[in-house]
């Protein structure tokens, strides 16, 4: 059994072990940057001493010039036209060179080399530029400094406490940020909200007299290249401010939060901005003062422009005291009917943040059409690596199979992308206190997936899952990527086929782990199925439904309004069918069901029983907490095969082709 993966005590190394730094640390390795260059340059020279001294290599710096010839040399270089954060790399005479625009790019090309392990010392490495394709590759966590009632430490965290706060304050000991910082570096990430959309009372005042708290995490991710951002309450002039209003056009509100502002970037200069969730789910916003969003997220982006900070804005905003008797609202329609028509409204500095789907994070939901329809403001694609709605990291189910298939979706079947549209690219974290970080070991490789694609979104799910396996996992037995190949890759399919299935959405239980078919169809949350003894499904078209399928521009509008276009995948999400409805695949509807429900479940049994063939390959801890979690994902997906196949049973009447029991 190989010693590696575990290179400090208290938490595991993920996908940067010390063995991955081994190719360079055992080379002469030069470093030109001038010594002021800045935090994130001293970052790398430390980077590279460490390794060396580990692996008995030699670091040089600019000013010696009479040493060996160095093996790899990483030189910040201004004036050579690289894009911000950007590098190129290329090899001659036995050297390979990383030339960096700045700081930021020189860390990148770093964590670039180590990726290549011994690739990046091959005369045969392809010598290229590097960029990113989102200027803002950002995590959001919901952590709160109180814990809540309901929600806990980490709202829809399946990993532990939060590393952020503990016991209703920051954590005295800050180094484990210190290392998340330097972990999602090497995936790309450049930007963190460090507290919970739904902002409660006492993390309101991280922006005020708790702002102490945001400058002591700034600095553990500053010599990251990781700007800090913060989750504040619209209301904030009102509760915190004693201002008896918050009223986005009074002038003495836009004064408030001018001088928060200037208070928060005199303590943190570099600070990136305000993320707010306004009029949802019970947060304040500009509706109670008859005012639009545009009106609201001016008012906190022109106390920030002088700074050069940003709001991002979110446009999950929709009714949730909604009456399930009332079916003509629609919640997947809202967030396209109260923003679009601000369009142009919005100031530069902000971003509308728009959930990747309509509703919440399903396993198969449309792409949101919010993103096909404000060209003249500043969109971000917000993504979900926590798997509040997708197996709570007790399930595998990696994000990238569904990720890449939203950035890389044309909303014009044109060429253009959601990649392209979404200037910012962000998700909600799914880390937490957990000596793995996040709960389930393979989830890890869904942390490292959204840093790389929002990098590149061009990457495939199959290679960045070898690449993740090749750090994590630095000179495993080839059986390691072979196995983790047949666990990882097609488990969101697996996942979709034991759970909700042709994206009806929202059939999970409680707490949204586990099947609840009915769980929502009479609640207030706007999420429903409308099963009856004939049929299933919501008709969202224009011609008899709510409208929705009319928000795409085409050829999406007429492809999801009609039976004979909408894709199988989609087909409940846009029309309500009869059971016998007969699918594009050939097969009815609840025959659908019934196979993919048992289909998806027995490959839950194979997934575990392949797993057991890493048993003594990797260390033993993650091997035996994948093996637990793999026997709950096959008793769930048992559950979820037995509840759905017997509800379509029951509603339909028409028995299982194939003959598999019912109840
Ligand atoms: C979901 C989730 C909430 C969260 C909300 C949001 O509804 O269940 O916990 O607050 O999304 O994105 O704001």
């Amino acid at each position: 059994m190989r010693k590696n993966l575990v290179s400090t005590p208290g938490w595991h190394a993920a996908w940067l072990p010390d063995d991955a730094f081994a190719p360079l640390g055992r080379r002469v390795v030069a470093v030109s940057a001038p010594p002021d260059a800045g935090p994130v340059a001293a970052t790398v020279v430390a980077e590279v001493r460490a390794a060396v001294d580990r692996f008995g290599g030699r670091l040089l710096t600019a000013s010696v010039d009479d040493g060996p010839a160095p093996a790899l040399v990483l030189a910040l270089a201004p004036d050579a036209g690289l894009p911000a954060e950007g590098f190129a790399v290329a090899r001659t005479g036995g050297t390979t060179r990383v030339t960096a625009a700045d700081e930021a790019g020189l860390l990148y090309g770093l964590f670039h080399v180590v990726r290549l392990g011994e690739g990046a010392f091959d005369d045969a490495l392809v010598p290229g530029s590097h960029a990113p394709a989102h200027a803002v590759r950002m995590l959001d966590h919901w952590d709160n400094v109180d814990a809540h009632d309901v929600m806990g430490q980490v709202e829809r965290g399946y990993a532990g406490g939060s590393i952020f706060y503990e016991d209703g304050a920051l954590r005295p000991d800050l180094t484990r940020v210190g290392a998340y910082a330097r972990l999602l570096a090497a995936s790309g990430v450049n930007r963190a909200t460090v507290n919970n959309v739904n902002v409660h009372r006492t993390e309101a005042r991280l922006l005020t007299d708790r702002l102490g708290d945001v400058v002591r995490l700034a600095d553990q991710f500053r010599p990251w290249g990781i700007r800090v951002h913060l989750a504040v309450s619209f209301g904030a002039p009102l509760t915190l401010g004693g201002l008896g209003t918050c009223d986005p056009l009074e002038p003495a509100v836009a004064d408030w939060w001018a001088d928060a502002a200037a208070r928060v970037y005199a303590a943190i200069p570099d600070f990136g901005g305000f993320l707010v969730k306004a009029d949802s789910e019970g947060q304040p916003g500009p509706f109670a003062y008859g005012r639009d969003h545009a009106d609201g997220a001016n008012v906190l982006a022109r106390a920030l422009a002088p700074y050069g900070g940003t709001v991002h804005w979110r446009a999950f905003v929709y009714n949730h005291h909604q009456d399930w008797r009332d079916r003509r609202t629609d919640r997947a329609r809202a967030a396209y009917d109260h923003f679009t028509p601000l369009d142009g409204k919005f100031d530069e500095n902000v971003v509308v943040q728009v959930k990747f789907g309509p509703l919440d994070f399903q396993v198969r939901e449309p792409v949101s059409p919010v993103l096909t329809a404000m060209p003249r403001t500043r969109l971000a694609l917000e993504l979900q690596v926590t798997q509040e709605y997708t197996g709570q990291q007790k399930h595998v189910y990696y994000l990238p199979e569904q990720w890449s298939e939203v950035l890389g979706w044309e909303p014009w079947a044109d060429g253009r992308t959601v990649s392209d549209v979404a200037r910012d690219v962000v998700a909600v974290s799914n880390v937490g206190d957990d000596r793995f970080w996040t709960g389930h070991p393979l989830a890890q490789a869904n942390l490292y997936g959204f840093g790389r694609l929002a990098w590149d979104p061009t990457l495939t799910p199959s290679d960045l899952l070898d690449e993740w396996t090749r750090l994590t996992f630095p000179g495993a037995d080839p059986r390691v990527q072979d196995v983790l190949r047949d666990v990882v890759l097609g488990s969101r399919a697996t996942y979709e086929q034991y759970t909700a299935p042709l994206g009806v959405c929202f059939m999970v239980g409680p707490g949204h782990y586990g099947p609840g078919v009915d769980f929502y169809e009479y609640s207030p949350w706007g999420t429903y199925h409308f099963a009856d003894r004939d049929g299933i499904g919501v008709d969202r078209t224009v011609a008899s439904g709510t409208g929705y399928a009319g928000q795409y521009p085409e050829p999406w509008a007429s492809t999801y309004e009609s039976l004979d276009t909408c894709p199988d995948e989609l087909l409940l999400f846009f029309h309500h069918v009869p059971y016998t409805h007969v699918l594009r695949s050939g097969k009815t509807v609840v025959q659908h069901v019934y196979d993919t429900h048992t289909d998806g479940a027995a490959r839950t049994e194979e997934m575990a029983r392949r797993w057991e063939d890493l048993d003594g390959l990797v260390e033993p801890d993650l091997f035996d907490r994948v093996r637990t979690l793999l026997a709950e994902q096959v008793r769930s997906a048992g559950e979820w095969r037995d509840q759905v196949r017997t509800y379509f049973w029951r509603h339909s009447g028409v028995p299982d082709e194939r003959g598999g029991p019912l109840y």
